[in-house]
Parts: structure tokens; sequence; C-alpha cells
């Protein structure tokens, strides 16, 4: 991969021979964007692909040039107040109170591999060969700051990363008061764009909707990324399918407030920007201080959904994801929330934890419930120390009872809120996120810790590490169950209260940067009522995130369908819980649970000592089922067959990176009478190789496999009427 910079026309040309990203400077000093897509041959210029037009009533940059307009050229990094009239990517207010600014080229640098972000998340490489990195420097004299625009383009994956540094060199204070991490300009608006959409309990639906003059937007305002929308959006073509087609994948690498938009403008140019939402937020750069942006990742393909997904999910997998956990696969867990949820004590764990290590279950996740007062959903949140009434011999001594079972042991903490009932809100009431003149909203009887304050990450990361070290835990759930409202931080003075949001987030990043350093060997996983902080930015942290708190096998399937859009199945949590289902209801058979289950990291989440032993027995198959095959379902690649938003049915399918072994799910959301045949063509098989497929016994090639398809018809009358799901396992016929 390269990055050409071509100085007489000025142009710089970012491409890895697959996918190339055109960007020149403008005759006014700001870059322009020139192409973003599949990968053309280098040359001098594009300059003759730059359209100048003179439009009616549209102000301009120079007295003799009227065609030369910032409303229509295509930017990289448009400005406000200037003669661009669309979205701004950024705006910086002067003391004056004047928010004009002329950020003009000053300087490239051109360097092998990716820095980091400072405090920050972000896409990494492990070796210098892996990317080559363009900084573009931009400088306003006036203002005497800078702007520096970072561009990565990675050798294995077809994707650019972006972010923003600004840069105060000044002796006056700026504020920030809006920095998108990237923007781009597409020519034309023949697109549609997907998001995905939801609330608690059914996250990340998706929705493809055509795009129309104005903005599309999706965003949060909630202090966390959120369930309502995902952190992501995709232009694809009209034309675009699963398997064909243009498909532009946006993602921010953030855990908090964002926006992510399309603009269509009056002369159909799409502009697409995402990153902090400016609501409420505005940062202060004072003399000598810099800001820099979350990083904004764009992903090119040519082959569909499927293709987009499939940059998506090794680049996220392998060099976002990080730790000991990154590339081994994880351990079939039991959790004990919707085994036991409030009601327990060491011994009723205990007898849960037998039949867990009867049945091969490998960890035991202590959830919600073990320390101070926290009995119910009132009390105790922010005071970390376990309940002695409840673990008599503490975290250690319950570990140690699971060690003899043969299960190691994790635990749940929510080390972002506090109870008004709790040790800690009465000595430090003030620790918490509200304006001391105004009523403090509630959520689940909690408050939300002010993280803007390193004192307060301190003293809880003090209190987790503690619980830690006394336990010996390998894992850890990191839930985090209200949304951030009255976002006013007491510590902070009145200037810097646009801050808060965005520090908010530093802190948690800096608490779990802290803890995946002093625990590197803890598997860690995010979790926001469910999948309510399911990010990119969580990501870097915790490999695994929960991914839903609705467990009914069929809605999960959904789930995960659109979670899968861009985050790999290593990083799906998914268990296997009671029938029926405590969210809805729902009944469903233990095999169809797991079927959906076995696609994530798998585990379980009910009360085993209910069950009769022939349920056991078939978990204890579940169990051997997954140790074999966790491996090709956690990191083998991953295609969606048939859509569950758009069919009656869905199907997915993992294949091992060699070909050699595959494993297919099919779901059917409703039972039609007299149903007609049902194919499922595959993806990714060898076409010259035969494979034994099971449970039908039968060996076809991997050619009629994925051009015929695979039968998913209902057997003959022999099988029962509630099975929704069918698991097929194919190996390669050596
Ligand atoms: C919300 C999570 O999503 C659940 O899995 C569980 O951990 C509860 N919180 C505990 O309070």
């Amino acid at each position: 991969m390269s990055v050409f910079y071509h100085e007489k026309s000025r142009e710089f040309h970012l491409t890895n021979g697959r996918i190339s990203y055109i960007l020149s400077i403008l005759d006014n000093g700001e870059p322009g964007h020139i192409y973003f897509g599949k990968a053309v041959h280098d040359r001098p210029s594009f300059a003759h692909r730059i359209e100048y037009r003179c439009r009616e009533m549209s102000p301009y940059c120079f007295p003799d040039r009227p065609e030369f307009s910032m409303n229509h050229l295509q930017q990289e990094y448009p400005n406000f107040g200037h003669g661009d009239l669309r979205e701004p990517a950024y705006v910086v207010r002067r003391g004056t109170g004047s928010t004009i600014c002329e950020f003009r080229f000053r300087a490239y640098r051109i360097s092998r591999g990716k820095p980091p972000l400072p405090g920050l998340p972000s896409t990494y490489t492990e070796s210098d060969d892996e990317a080559d990195t363009l900084e573009l420097e931009l400088f306003d004299e006036r203002m005497q700051a800078s702007l520096t625009l970072t561009y990565t383009i990675f050798r294995d994956f077809d994707a650019v990363a972006r972010s923003v540094r600004f840069e105060n060199h000044s002796t006056e204070p700026l504020v920030l008061e809006r920095a998108m991490s990237a923007s781009i300009d597409f020519p034309d608006r023949d697109f549609e764009m997907i998001r995905l959409t939801g609330t608690w309990a059914r996250e990340r639906a998706v929705q493809r909707t055509a795009l129309s003059n104005g903005i599309q937007r999706i965003y949060s305002r909630r202090g966390c990324s959120g369930a309502v929308h995902n952190p992501f959006l995709a232009l694809v073509r009209p034309d675009t399918t699963e398997h064909s087609g243009e498909a532009y994948g946006f993602s921010l690498v953030y855990s908090g407030n964002f926006l992510a938009q399309t603009e269509v403008d009056a002369f159909d140019v799409s502009r697409v920007m995402l990153g902090i939402h400016p609501d409420g937020f505005s940062w202060p750069l004072r003399p000598g201080e810099r800001f820099t942006t979350p990083e904004a990742v764009a992903v090119y393909s040519d082959s569909g959904l499927s293709g987009m997904s499939g940059v998506f999910h090794p680049l996220y997998r392998s060099r976002l994801a990080r730790g000991t956990w990154r590339d081994r696969p994880r351990p079939i867990l039991i959790n004990s929330w919707e085994a036991a949820y409030f009601d327990f004590d060491e011994e009723k764990l205990m007898a849960l934890a037998r039949k867990a290590a009867d049945v091969g279950i490998e960890l035991f996740v202590l959830d919600d419930g073990w320390f101070s007062t926290r009995t119910n959903d009132h009390s105790g949140l922010g005071d970390w120390w376990y309940n002695k009434e409840r673990f008599p011999n503490g975290l250690g001594g319950f570990a140690r009872r699971l060690k003899q079972l043969g299960l190691d042991f994790g635990f749940w903490i929510e080390p972002e809120m506090v109870n008004a009932d709790s040790e800690l809100y009465r000595a430090h009431p003030d620790w918490i996120l509200r304006d001391p003149d105004r009523f403090a909203s509630l959520t689940r009887n909690q408050y939300v810790l002010d993280y803007s304050r390193p004192e307060v990450v301190t003293y809880i990361g003090d209190l987790i590490c503690a619980a830690l070290r006394e336990s010996g835990a390998v894992y850890i759930k990191w839930d985090m169950n209200r949304c951030i409202t009255e976002c006013f931080s007491s510590a902070l003075g009145p200037e810097d209260q646009g801050t808060v949001y965005h520090r908010y987030i530093l802190g948690v990043y800096a608490l779990y940067e802290r803890l995946t350093r002093e625990f590197p060997h803890v598997l860690f996983e995010s979790c926001a009522s469910g999948g309510a902080r399911f990010d990119p930015g969580m990501l870097y942290y915790a490999p695994q995130c929960w991914t839903s708190d609705n467990t009914d096998a069929m809605q999960r399937v959904e789930i995960q369908y659109g979670t899968s859009f861009v985050y790999p199945i290593s990083c799906m949590g998914a268990h296997v819980s009671a029938s029926p289902n405590h969210q809805l209801n729902r009944h469903s058979s233990l095999s169809a649970r797991a079927d959906a289950a076995i696609f994530g990291t798998f585990g379980y989440e009910l009360d085993l000592t209910r069950l009769p032993q022939e349920d056991l027995d078939e978990i204890a198959r579940q169990v051997a089922w997954m140790k074999q095959h966790r491996a090709l379902m956690q990191f083998g690649d991953f295609y969606r067959l048939r859509s569950p938003f758009e069919c009656d049915d869905a199907a997915w399918m993992v294949v091992s990176p060699d070909a050699s072994e595959a494993v297919v799910g099919w779901y059917r959301f409703r039972q039609p009478a007299s149903p007609a045949f049902s194919r499922v063509r595959l993806r990714g098989l060898d076409p010259d190789a035969d494979y034994i497929v099971q449970p039908l016994g039968l060996i076809l090639g991997g050619d009629e496999l994925m051009h015929m398809g695979l039968s998913t018809s209902d057997l003959p009358d022999d099988t029962p009427c509630d099975s929704k799901t069918k698991r097929f396992y194919l190996s390669m016929q050596k």
C-alpha cells in the first residue's frame, strides 16, 4: 500500500491496490475531496475531476472566480461561515466571538504504520508495514492554530481510518464548538442509507432507506453510544445486495454522544460525516493545548454488504480488540443473573456451580448482587466490597470452592454508577453528574458518577482492583445501566461544562486502560442494559460485549444479525436462557436456543438446578459441541445468507479460513402451512471440494452447495412441529 503525493497538482492518493482515497489541496489552500472507492491507477493529477460551476447566489472565494465556491466543491473537512452553507465538520470560536476560520494547507507527513490516539481507542498495527499514514497540517495564521487531518490506509483491510487534531499555538484561548472525526463528499445521491436502530431488548435492527435532499441523521445524546442508534451508517447503491454491489461503511470508534449523518445538497452531492455530537460539546482550547477527535473508519466494498462486513470483522477482531483474549476461543460460562437475580447466597450459587461443572461449563460469572448492601436494585452501587453475609469467606473463598469444581470465576461490576443508599454517595454527594441547583433524574434508582473527575475514577478503580486481587477472578462483566442526564460537573468551571460528556468517556477509557493493564489475563465483557454501548470504542478494551438483555432465541437471531453488519461473532455475548423466556415469555426448545447462541461467545444464563436430567444431558452435549467448534465459530469467516428483516426465515454461516469446515444456522420465524421448498446458497466453500453435510449424512460438492444451495425444506413428517431452527455441520472430505 502507499500514499502518493504529486507536488505539482498537490494531490494525495492513498491506495492498497484494492481501494483508493484521493484528495487535493484546492486553490484556496483547503483540502478538497476527489474520490473514495475501488482502486484506480495512480496519475499525476485527477484535477479534471474537480467540477467548477458558477451557480447563482453562491458565495465565492476569489473576486474573479465566481465558480470557485466552497458551497459546491467537494471537501475533506468543511468549515463554517466562509462560503459553505452545508453542515460544517468543525466550528472554532475565537475570543472575539468570531467563528470564521481560514485553515490552509501548510505541511504534510507520510509515515509507515499508524500512530495511537492519546487516551482514545483506535485501530492499530502490529508492524509498520501493515499501514501508511498521511498527516495533513492546515494552519490558520490569524488564529495561530493548526488542524491536522490524519488518514491511515491498511495493507490488509479495505478501510481508511481518519481523525483530526486541533492545536492552539497562540496566546489567545479558543473554543472548539464542533469537531467531527471525518467528512466525505460523494458526487451523487444515488445511495440508500443503512442504519442499525432499536431500543432496549431489540437492539440493532437493520433499516434501509433511500437518500433524499436534506439531512438523514442518527445520533446519541445519552452519554453512551446507546441502543437507539449504533455509531455506524452505510451508504449502498440501490441495487446493492448482501453479496453484490457497492457498499460504504462508516463506523465511529467512540462510546459517547455521537452524530452520524448524510446530507444531500441541492446539487445531489452527498456529504457523510460522523463524530462527537456537537450538542452539549464545547471544548476550550487554551494556549498550547491540543484536542484529538475519536477515530472514524471508512470501509469500501464492491461485493455488497457481506463484503463490507468482511472488512470490518477481521479489522475489528484483530486490529481494534486487544489483549490476551483477542485471539483465544472464549470460555463457556454460566451467568447467575437470569438463574437467580438478586435472590442468592453462596450455597445456592454452589448448587448452580455444581450443575454447571457437571455439564462441562468452564467459567462461573457472578452477576449483580454480590457487594455491600446490594440485595435489590435500590442500594449498594458504588460500594465495591463483597457482602459478608452472602460470602462469609469473601469472593476469594467462593472462587476457591469453584476452582475445586474445575470452574474459573468472574464477576459483574457497574463502576460508573452510584445509589443514593450507599456509603460512597453519603460521603461524596458531589461526585455525581448533576446541576446542584436542580433535581437529578434517576434511572433504576441510580445516579451517574462524575467520571470527568480523575479522583472518582481512581477511587472506584482502587476498589475494583482490590476485588480482582482478592478473588483471583479471570473475567469481568462491566455493565452501565442508565444514560447521562443533568450533565454538569461540580468540579469544573462554567467555561468547561461543555467538556463533561467527553471527559466522562475519557474517564471510562482511563479506567478500562488501568484495569486491562494491571490485569492482562482478565477477560472483559462490556454491557449496558444489554447492548446499549455495543460500539468499537468498547471493543478496544473488552473483546466481547453482552449483545442484548433479550435472550429469546429467535429475537436474538435478529439482534445478532443486525449486529454482524459491523461487529464480528467473537465479540457477541450470547447465552442459552430459560424457556419460557424471561423477556418475552415465549417457549422455545433447548436446541433452538443453543442454535442461536453458538453464533457468539457462548454461555448459559438459567437455573440449571431446576432442569430435568434429560435437559442437562442435552446441555452437556451442547457444551461439548461448542468446545470442539468454538475456534471455528468465533474466528471463522462469517456470512449472512438470509435476512430476518426481509424474509420469514434467516440463515447465516461460518467457514474456517481454509474452507475445510463450516457451520450453517437456519431459523424459521413464521411457519406457513404447506410450506414451499427452501434452499439457502452457501458462501466461502471450496468449489472443487466435497463436503460431508451433517445431520443429513450426505456428501455434497462445495460448488453445489454454493450454486444450487443447501435444502432447508422440512424433512418428512417426523420433523417436530416446534422445530424452528436447523444447524448443519460441513466438513471437507479428505
Ligand atoms: C443489565 C444487564 O444487561 C444484565 O445482564 C444484568 O447484568 C443486569 N444489568 C444486572 O443488574
